[in-house]
């Protein structure tokens, strides 16, 4: 817990904590779509399981940051795995209804673009108010881009249809 933290995140930070819990919500969401992804992915796409298990790994590694920055703001984490959809405003993921691998980039192409949305949004929120949750969001945000691109880069190259 950080007094310290909370005092300086400043006026705005029931609004910050907020984006912070439909960040968790979005990374343990994506986190499972590309797990269950990587492990049933069919035909073609078997060839990039380690893609998508490398990303599951990635968003998991996102959402231990937010949380962090969310016990710093003297908030829990939620206990509830059925939240994170509620939170995360992306929905139902459904990964089972996306298991070729041209269906799965795209949608995964889909939510990540929200969350880069989310984290741009965060950024300019707390810009000149909360350094460290300032941070967070433009590492954050970096990493989504870099996984968009390489998303299109895939979806670029594939031949099949
Ligand atoms: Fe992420």
């Amino acid at each position: 817990m950080g007094k310290m933290s909370k005092e300086i995140a400043g006026p705005g930070v029931e609004g910050t904590v907020q984006m912070l819990k439909k960040a968790y919500g979005a990374e343990l969401s994506a986190f499972h779509y590309f797990w269950f992804v990587s492990q049933n992915i069919e035909g073609l796409g078997v060839l990039h399981q380690g893609f998508f298990e490398d990303r599951a790994k990635e968003e998991l590694g996102h959402a231990k940051k937010v949380a962090f920055r969310l016990m710093q703001l003297e908030t829990q984490p939620t206990d509830e795995p059925s939240q994170w959809e509620q939170d995360s405003g992306l929905g139902k993921l459904q990964p089972s209804r996306y298991l070729t691998l041209r269906s799965a980039l795209e949608k995964a192409l889909e939510f990540e673009r929200a969350v880069i949305k989310h984290y741009n949004d965060l950024a300019n929120n707390v810009k000149d108010k909360d350094h460290a949750t300032y941070h967070l969001a433009l590492e954050l945000l970096d990493a989504e881009l870099e996984d968009e691109q390489n998303i299109e880069d895939i979806l670029a190259k594939l031949e099949i249809q």
